[in-house]
C-alpha cells in the first residue's frame, strides 16, 4: 500500500539556525527519527516529509516535497538504503545539489566545493554515529565560493 507523504512540521524554535527537511523510505526510517532529533537538539527546525512507518514504501515519492522546501531555502536530508535511489531522483531537479556522503570529508567538501543543498545518506551502508558525523560536517561546512562558484553555477545550467 502506498503511504502519502504527510509533512510535519517539529519545533518552530526561537532563534533556531534554519530549516532542516528530511524525508526517507522504509530503508532509512531508523537514522531519519534519529538525525532529526539531533539535529532539533542543535537548534535546528526540523521539517520531516516521511515516510513515517516501516511498511514497505517507494523512494521516488519522498523526494519531491524535500525538494520544494530546499528550494526554498531549507537544507535536506534524504536516507533510503544504499543512498543511491535518493540521490539519483533529488539531481533530477534543476537548483537541487544532492550529495550522497558516506564520510565527514565528503560532507563537508559537499558544501565547501559543491555548495549542496542536500545531504543523503545510505542506512544500510554506514553506522549511525558516521551519520551523525556527516550531519554535522553538512552543517558547519559552507560554500567556499571563488572559483567554486563558476563551476556550481555550470552544474545547475546542465540541469534540463
Ligand atoms: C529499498 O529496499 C531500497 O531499494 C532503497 O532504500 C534504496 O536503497 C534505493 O536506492
Amino acid at each position: 500500500m502506498e503511504e502519502t507523504p504527510v509533512n510535519i512540521i517539529q519545533g518552530t524554535q526561537k532563534n533556531s539556525k534554519g530549516t532542516l527537511v528530511f524525508s526517507s523510505d522504509h530503508g532509512g526510517l531508523e537514522y531519519k527519527e534519529y538525525l532529526k532529533e539531533i539535529a532539533r537538539d542543535w537548534g535546528y527546525n526540523i521539517i520531516d516529509c516521511g515516510t513515517h512507518s516501516t511498511l514497505s514504501v517507494d523512494y521516488p515519492d519522498y523526494i519531491k516535497p524535500v525538494v520544494q522546501e530546499v528550494l526554498s531555502g531549507a537544507k535536506g536530508v534524504l536516507i533510503c538504503g544504499s543512498g543511491l535511489g535518493m540521490s539519483i531522483g533529488a539531481n533530477r531537479f534543476k537548483g537541487i545539489r544532492a550529495a550522497l556522503c558516506c564520510d565527514q570529508l565528503l560532507a563537508k567538501l559537499a558544501r565547501e566545493h559543491n555548495d549542496a543543498n542536500i545531504l543523503v545518506l545510505g542506512e544500510r551502508l554506514i553506522g549511525k554515529d558516521q551519520a551523525v558525523a556527516c550531519l554535522e560536517a553538512f552543517l558547519s561546512a559552507s560554500f567556499l565560493g571563488g572559483r567554486h562558484e563558476r563551476r556550481v553555477e555550470k552544474l545547475d545550467k546542465l540541469a534540463l
